[in-house]
């Protein structure tokens, strides 16, 4: 009989330790350690049928390596397939993130149904029945996806052989066992095995696998950090749960770049792909209000105009309110204090609470111009005019500094039948743009100068 070992693994970062510990020295969190059987006799968990006789890789110079441009299989989904850079690659892990009810198994269980590929959803989590109902919500009925219900890999991998299918889903990670260790589901040693187990599957049939993994409450990817280091991509799917909107991101991507997001509007039979957020990030409407104003944005390589709101006033208490939704706190502070300082602006008594409308967070600093134009025209109480928009970022002595990609800003802002902008003075602006005003500032001065008069 072969012997019991156990190691000692972290909960929080899945370090192995030799010993049991109070703290972990890797990620210094007290009392994460804890110890877990692992039997590694015969491993293996994939086992293709005419396996044996695996070519071994030769080292090749790097001319003679064939650069002809790898396929990649087009998802159906414009704004999933611009995330991950075209299209999934294939025989690659892709990785989707996501706090629990946010939409991740209803975004791949329609994109299952979507494809034109033979495609296996695999759930953990939900029964046949319930996901049907999920499907038939959704709408989209094709004859290419399987769905099985198990959690154990030796289970799975003999319906893949049987299947054969052309892409893998999975949901979720954390609900995998395999037999070779002894574990509960979701314990590190688990996930670490079962991906190890989906990677060689993945990598030697070159079929895609996307896992979906939840997240803990600080954001990260529930269990080890290694999992985001195995996997090929990391795609993480945020938003509010109170707002429609969800928003798409990579913060790995093996293949392409991670700066590109994917917007989805959450309905009643599942996601729609918005094509062009500009339109549903700013509200329509007919009076002009004070306390607005619109920035242009920049997400990935995507312009985006979003719309600023803020409510200056005279604070109740002693010590004045200042209070954010999607914008840095502390950015919000520091716009306040040069407010103050460099242009006058008597701030430092009066509750400022600032929102970015849509539920979602910006940190691109080039909006920091419309959150100056916001203040102050909730603080003046005079409308900004609502085809007027801002691009640059304010630095600590009130001066207005250039963006970047300022053209491709004013070029969407023309587009969407904005009047004018206000961006940089140090702005290189070459491209003439006869349908729009741009007005070149170099001080929050000017800003309210211009604006208030
Ligand atoms: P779900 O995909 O189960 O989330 P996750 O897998 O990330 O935990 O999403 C669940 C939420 O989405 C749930 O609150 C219901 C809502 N929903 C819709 O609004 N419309 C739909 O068509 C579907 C399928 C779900
Ligand atoms: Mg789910």
């Amino acid at each position: 009989m072969s012997k019991v070992k156990t190691t000692f693994f972290c909960q929080n970062c899945g370090t192995q330790h030799t010993k049991w510990l109070g703290q972990c020295h890797a990620c210094k969190e007290w009392n994460t350690i804890v110890e877990e059987v692992v039997i590694k006799e015969e491993k293996s968990g994939w086992k293709p049928s005419n396996s044996g006789h695996k070519k071994a890789s030769k080292p090749l110079k790097i001319k003679e390596i064939d650069s002809t441009k790898e396929v990649r299989l087009n998802t159906t989904d414009n704004e999933l397939n611009r995330v991950l850079g075209g299209g999934l690659v294939p025989g690659s892990l892709t990785l989707l993130g996501g706090e629990p009810g946010i939409g991740k198994s209803t975004l791949m269980l329609q994109i299952a149904l979507k494809l034109p590929f033979k495609t296996l959803y695999v759930s953990g989590e939900e029964s046949q029945k319930q996901i049907k109902m999920r499907a038939e919500r959704i709408d989209n009925t094709t004859d290419n996806c399987f769905v099985l219900t198990e959690t154990n890999t030796q289970n799975i991998f003999k319906q893949i052989q049987e299947i054969e299918p052309e892409i893998v889903i999975i949901d979720s990670i954390q609900t995998l066992h395999t037999d070779y260790i002894e574990t509960s589901a979701g314990s590190i040693s688990q996930i670490r095995e079962t991906t190890a187990e989906l990677i060689k599957y993945a990598k030697e049939t070159n079929v895609p696998v996307i896992l979906i993994g939840h997240i803990t409450k600080d954001g990260a990817i529930a269990g080890p950090k290694i999992l985001e280091h195995m996997v090929d991509t990391v795609l993480q799917f945020e938003g509010d749960r109170n707002h429609v909107y969800r928003i798409l991101r990579a913060h790995k991507n093996r293949f392409g770049s991670t700066a590109e997001i994917g917007i989805y509007e959450m309905l009643g039979s599942g996601l729609r792909e918005v094509a062009n957020p500009s339109e549903i990030l700013i509200l329509h409407r007919e009076e002009e209000l004070s306390g607005t104003a619109i920035a242009s944005t920049l997400e990935g390589m995507r312009p985006l105009m979003i719309e600023i709101q803020a409510l200056v006033s005279t604070a109740v208490y002693g010590t004045p309110q200042r209070s954010t939704t999607g914008y840095n706190a502390k950015r919000l502070n520091m716009i306040l204090a040069v407010l103050e300082k460099r242009a006058g602006f008597r701030l430092g008594a009066k509750d400022v609470f600032l929102n970015i409308t849509g539920g979602i967070s910006v940190d691109d600093p080039a909006i920091d111009l419309a959150v100056v134009a916001a203040i102050l025209s909730s603080n003046e109480d005079i409308a900004v005019g609502k085809d007027v928009c801002f691009a640059g970022e304010v630095g600590l002595s009130g001066e207005i500094r250039p963006v970047n990609r300022v053209e491709q800003r004013i070029q969407e802002a023309e587009k969407l039948g904005f009047s004018t902008i206000f961006v940089s003075k140090y702005n290189k602006i070459a491209t003439k743009f006869p349908g729009i005003k741009i007005v070149l500032v170099s001080k929050i001065e000017e800003v309210a100068e211009q604006l208030f008069g």
